[in-house]
């Protein structure tokens, strides 16, 4: 069964899209049709925009195009449309909560506690210009998520 899985940040220029770039990449190497990708953001500054060129640039380097990817916002009906939405930090986390319509159930993961790190936030690089540390923060917490994914299949 198709398991739909949608990353969520701030801006959906730096960290969502590699998440989301990373996360595909990953199960085409591991042969996981069944699982699809997408992201979004909680604000709209950037709605329509392709990714920050850094992300663009760190996600080659680790052989990962996301220069397609176009940055939108969560709306109400990914709550229905996804099997789990994955924040990237907290805050995100919190901002997704509060959009949660009535009545919806659907698991909000927080992508960072899957990893090996204390910190459960995995830091918004758009200042920092630190997206190599993004990139090993989402790539220490991947196998954790596949793995819970995998966990709580219906099938
Ligand atoms: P992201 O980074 O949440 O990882 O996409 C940000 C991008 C833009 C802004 C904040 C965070 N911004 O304030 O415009």
């Amino acid at each position: 069964m198709k398991r739909r899985v949608l990353f969520v940040c701030l801006g959906n220029i730096c960290r969502s899209p590699l998440a989301e770039g990373l996360a595909r990449s990953k199960a085409e190497t591991e042969g996981l049709t069944e699982l699809f990708f997408d992201s979004a953001a909680t604000g709209g500054w950037h709605n329509g925009h392709p990714p920050d060129g850094r992300a663009v640039v760190a996600g080659r380097g680790h052989g990962v195009d996301i220069s397609d990817q176009r940055a939108r916002v969560l709306r109400e009906s990914d709550f229905e449309q996804f099997d789990m939405i994955v924040a990237l930090d907290r805050a995100v986390r919190e901002a997704i909560e509060q959009r949660r319509p009535t009545g919806n159930s659907t698991p909000v993961a927080l992508l960072g506690s899957f990893g090996q790190d204390d910190n459960p936030d995995i830091p918004d690089p758009y200042y920092t210009g630190r997206f190599e540390a993004v990139i090993a923060r989402i790539q220490d917490s991947l196998p954790g998520l596949f793995a819970e994914l995998q966990a709580t299949d219906p099938q």
